[in-house]
């Protein structure tokens, strides 16, 4: 039974008459029945973490947000660039009604009375979706003045961005969504303070908000009996890459990777055998096969050295060139800096271009020793965490496959045969 894919139990479920006579809305009649104290004290309750790749706790983000202006604003994050991650797409194409049901009880939770909804450019359906069904829902009255009667008002808005990875860090968001280039804000102050149009915001991500709904439904107690008690509940993970069934995967958090990479998602191609996993969106470290038993949380991926990031797991083969991999990933990085900082544009366009030498077989021994050097000079510095997220699969990969690296460099060539190997 899925809770946060339902489309793919109740066809139709993307239109409100469908959707409602799914018990769609009961949440947010439910949240509007309490005081907010109450609904953000379930909602801490309940354990949940943002999906949108840090896991910061949301009753605590939420607890966070200053309630001392008279305006207050919340954005729902459905930017979703990261490589290999596309639940959030499935969400608003499929079950727009939910990510906005889950919109307007925190919108409601926060006493904001103007919520956005920030769609990646490229997810045209997914934006078509969420303007159907919020015209839909504000004909029903479920959006907009008064809803069911109550005090709670939420105009809500579907925003589209123009299709950059930095648009996803969420004050380049708040940059975006003021009509302005999408660059990173230096903080503090943090959105809570001074957030959107200058007013305390709080930026959540598409999934989170859509768990808001089942929370609510099916009670905090519920929702904590799945998982872990520091890491509890649902999660979807996009699985793609090397791997016989590439799909999104609706599971408990905590299910061990080989379960899914097995079980749920077939295990590896006829005839070939999976070398590496990076488990959490292309900003995380790898994993080798004798970490597969770890369960998928975040408390136990950090313990194996990795994280859970946003639950996209890309699965690498042994046809896979871990270098052309690497290379492939900095050269996304080098593209998507959006350059406003020195360690950022430069360490990516050189870490960047020295992999590209390696993989072409005319690398050395120094550029290897200079990688890390590099990365050393952009960790911890940069304006915000693009450029610190362009670093664990490289370094992750000269760890465990230092070998493959030299190997190209002493061959001076790719030792894959290029018309069947692949990069990710
Ligand atoms: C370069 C970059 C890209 C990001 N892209 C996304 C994204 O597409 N979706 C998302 O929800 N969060 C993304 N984030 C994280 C957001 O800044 C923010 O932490 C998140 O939306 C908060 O939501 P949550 O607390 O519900 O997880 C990105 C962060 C960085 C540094």
């Amino acid at each position: 039974m899925y809770y946060l894919l339902r489309h793919r139990d109740v066809p139709g479920i993307e239109s409100l008459d469908v959707y409602a006579h799914h018990q769609g809305y009961s949440g947010l009649r439910r949240a509007l029945s309490m005081d907010r104290a109450d609904l953000l004290e379930e909602v801490s309750r309940s354990g949940l973490r943002g999906r949108g790749g840090a896991g910061f706790p949301t009753g605590r983000k939420w607890s966070f947000l200053d309630q001392s202006q008279p305006e207050r604003y919340l954005v729902v994050n459905a930017d979703e660039a990261e490589p290999g991650t596309f639940k959030d797409r499935e969400l608003v194409e499929n079950n727009p009604h939910q990510v906005i049901e889950g919109t307007l009880i925190a919108a409601y939770a926060l006493n904001a009375a103007e919520a956005f909804i920030f769609v990646r450019g490229e997810l045209l359906a997914g934006y078509e979706s969420l303007l159907r069904a919020r015209d839909e829902a504000r004909i029903a009255g479920y959006v907009g003045s008064h809803i069911f009667g109550s005090d709670c008002s939420v105009t809500l808005k579907i925003f589209r961005g123009a299709g950059a990875y930095i648009c996803g860090e969420e004050t380049a968001l708040l940059e975006a969504v003021e009509g302005k280039r999408g660059h990173p804000r230096i903080n503090p102050p943090f959105p809570a303070q001074v957030g959107l149009y200058g007013k305390p915001t709080v930026v959540n991500n598409a999934e989170t908000v859509a768990n808001l709904p089942i929370i609510l439904t099916q009670g905090a107690e519920w929702y904590r009996s799945h998982g872990t008690t520091a890491s509890p509940g649902i999660k979807i993970f996009s699985v793609s890459g090397r791997i016989a069934r590439p799909d999104n995967y609706e599971l408990p958090l905590a299910t061990p990777l080989d379960t899914l990479l097995y079980e749920y998602a077939g295990g590896p191609l006829d005839g070939r055998s999976i070398k590496a996993v990076i488990p959490g969106g292309s900003s995380v470290p790898l994993l080798v096969p004798k970490s597969f038993s770890v369960p998928l949380d975040y408390e136990s991926l950090a313990e194996a050295g990795t994280m859970l990031g946003s639950g996209g797991v890309i699965v690498l083969d042994d046809q896979v060139c871990i270098v052309r991999a690497a290379a492939r990933l900095l050269k996304f990085y080098r593209t998507e800096s959006c350059g406003k900082c020195t360690p950022c544009r430069e360490g990516t366009y050189w870490m960047s271009a020295i992999l590209d030498r390696i993989e072409d077989g005319k690398g050395s021994m120094e550029d290897l020793a200079r990688l890390p050097d590099i990365a050393d000079n952009v960790s911890g510095i940069c304006l915000c965490p693009l450029g610190d997220a362009s670093l664990p699969f490289m370094l992750s990969a000269m760890k465990h496959f230092r070998e493959e690296f030299v190997q190209h460099i002493e061959e001076r060539q790719c030792p894959l045969d290029h018309s069947v190997a692949h990069s990710l």
